[in-house]
């Protein structure tokens, strides 16, 4: 029983999310993706590939929360494999979705760098 309830727990978890260099705080629930949180705090963010990991438009660097964040799956690996100015920090905003962490710090990629 008490599983249960610390994964419902989590699974209803208010999360905070920032998004840089705005500054705009939304708050998100475990379970959404960057992509829509982004969008939930009316940040521009393109996503021409409909979120399958093959464009990179999405690519955001995570600033703080990295690791309450789903794990990179392979699709997102290489894609970011293949994108101008990927780094350690880099996620597909797309394919990484919101976790355990109650405070999340992105910052979107300058959209002329970006693919
Ligand atoms: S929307 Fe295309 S890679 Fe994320």
């Amino acid at each position: 029983m008490a599983g249960y309830l610390r994964t419902e727990k989590r699974r209803n978890a208010k999360i905070w999310l920032t998004v840089l260099p705005s500054g705009r705080t939304v708050e998100t629930s475990s379970g959404a993706t960057l992509l829509e949180a982004i969008a939930v705090a009316g940040e521009a963010i393109a996503h021409r590939c409909g979120g399958r990991a093959r464009c990179g438009e999405c690519h955001v660097l995570v600033l703080r929360g990295w690791r309450g964040l789903s794990k990179p799956r392979q699709a997102e690996r290489d894609r970011l494999a293949r994108l101008r100015g990927a780094e350690s920090l880099s996620r597909l905003a797309c394919q990484a979705a919101l976790g355990a962490h109650h405070k999340v710090i992105i910052k979107l990629y300058p959209i002329d760098q970006r693919i």
